[in-house]
């Protein structure tokens, strides 16, 4: 069952949302890469450093095999160094114990290093079409306006009520394409500043729009 909400984000995508990203297409490996990469860096940076990346390298196998002097080279400019010695790391523990691929399971990737809830339902929605919910910047900006969900965005109570909301609306007839429009949705419509309200699927249903109270949200810390 998925509801209207994630129904009119995924008809949105099919009309708008991006599809000409090179880490889309369903390959793990790529959609994995890419998404870690994008943990801290704008997706016009992270296009050229994709490419480069799995050029040299094009397979979680020949990851794990790799020097980290490759895999740090590859990453220099990107910053969060961190993240390139978790990718190459979690390479290794899939050639060790998931026959060098990545797991289909959201426990499983939790388990591995740099990969937390939203990066893992990630990979599951994008490369396996598995109905799990992410919760990034953008998302969470899109949920506080059309579910009111009041409170700063990365506290406990309000992450709490952001999970719970999204795994109501889980999308399970096109996984992929409802992660990738939420966080389209996100990213060019439902901004920061300006939101373009007038061309979002969802605003018949947005209660911050309903009150007049966009701007508001999310809610940040009282001065
Ligand atoms: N940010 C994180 N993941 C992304 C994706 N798949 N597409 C665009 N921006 C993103």
């Amino acid at each position: 069952m998925s509801s209207s909400f994630s129904q009119s984000v995924v008809s949105w995508y099919d009309l708008h949302g991006r599809k000409n990203l090179p880490w889309q297409g369903g390959n793990p490996y790529h959609v994995w890469l890419s998404e870690i990469m994008l943990q801290q860096t704008q997706v016009v940076k992270v296009l050229d450093y994709f490419q480069r990346f799995i050029k040299s390298i094009p397979n979680l196998k020949e990851l794990a095999a790799a020097d980290e002097q490759q895999v740090m080279a590859l990453w220099s400019g990107l910053g969060y160094y961190n993240r390139a010695r978790n990718l190459h790391r979690t390479a290794q523990i899939c050639v060790e114990q998931h026959q060098g691929e990545l797991p289909a399971d959201l426990t499983a990737l939790m388990a591995l290093p740099g990969i937390g809830r939203s990066t893992a339902a990630a990979i599951l929605s994008l490369a396996y079409e598995q109905a799990e919910p992410i919760m990034d910047g953008n998302v969470k900006r899109v949920f506080a306006r059309h579910f009111l969900v009041a409170g700063e965005p990365n506290k406990s109570a309000t992450l709490k009520r952001f999970w719970q909301l999204a795994e109501q609306h889980r999308e399970t007839a096109r996984p992929a394409a409802y992660t990738q429009g939420l966080m389209d949705l996100g990213a060019t419509l439902c901004t920061k500043h300006k939101p373009q309200c007038d061309r979002c699927p969802v605003s018949n249903s947005c209660q911050a729009l309903a009150s007049d109270v966009v701007a508001a949200y999310p809610q940040k810390k009282k001065p």
